[in-house]
């Protein structure tokens, strides 16, 4: 399963791909608001890093204020004009499936996001999308299991052989990342710090003591 950094800010960008490898990155309107940076400079930083890596993709969405399939198509044209790595995020809006189904006819990637139900990521995959983005956390604050939810869209794309690859996005913990890749996602998308503490276990800092106490106890002349 890749995981993805959900991000704009270019540190974070920087040290999750120098020290995890990650495969991708994914925007949103907020995350270009938290990198203090006006749009355009901060998606070009984030394209200019990656310029020599045609397989990883950056998610750039579209001004969420469109609700004009003909309009969401232009920009979408121009954005994938700026750089081979970007992918372009369309809300999965009836305006946002059509600009989508068109923008992949001229070749160029989308991210289907702001999916919350099976029956959406059904209709992203049947309109070529090369991503869907079913947000889970925000499903779960409000007391939903998003299992079956992840599980059904997987299954759902298995019967019919659907090509679109499922971001599963929007996670707030490491059980989340986990139920994700039980359900054969292809992707998770994460903040950095939940991916940080989704490398954590305290048992392990407590072995650790014990083992530390164990050499300091041990003579380890020439070890
Ligand atoms: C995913 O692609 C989105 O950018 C993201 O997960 C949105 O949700 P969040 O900012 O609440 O995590």
């Amino acid at each position: 399963m890749k995981y993805f950094l959900d991000s704009a800010i270019m540190e974070e960008i920087i040290y999750a791909d120098k020290n995890w490898a990650i495969d991708g990155i994914t925007t949103n309107p907020k995350h270009i608001q938290n990198s203090g940076k006006p749009f355009i400079k901060v998606i070009n930083e984030i394209a200019d890093y990656f310029k020599d890596r045609p397989d990883f993709t950056i998610s750039v969405e579209l001004n969420p204020h469109m609700d004009n399939a003909a309009e969401m198509v232009k920009k979408g044209l121009e954005y994938s004009k700026m750089s081979k790595n970007f992918v372009i995020k369309i809300p999965c809006t009836e305006a946002g499936l059509i600009a989508a189904k068109e923008l992949e006819l001229n070749g160029v990637r989308t991210n289907v996001t702001l999916v919350f139900s099976p029956s959406q990521a059904l209709a992203a995959a049947r309109i070529g999308a090369f991503i869907v983005s079913p947000f889970v956390g925000w499903k779960e604050s409000s007391g939903e299991d998003c299992v079956p939810y992840i599980s059904d869209i997987i299954e759902i794309y298995r019967n019919y052989d659907y090509k679109t690859q499922v971001i599963v996005a929007a996670l707030r913990n490491g059980k989340q990342i986990v139920d994700a890749a039980l359900a054969g996602a292809d992707i998770v998308t994460c903040g950095l710090q939940v991916y940080k503490d989704s490398f954590y276990h305290p048992f392990t800092n407590h072995g650790l003591k014990i083992f530390q106490d164990a050499w300091d106890g041990t003579d380890t002349t020439g070890a």
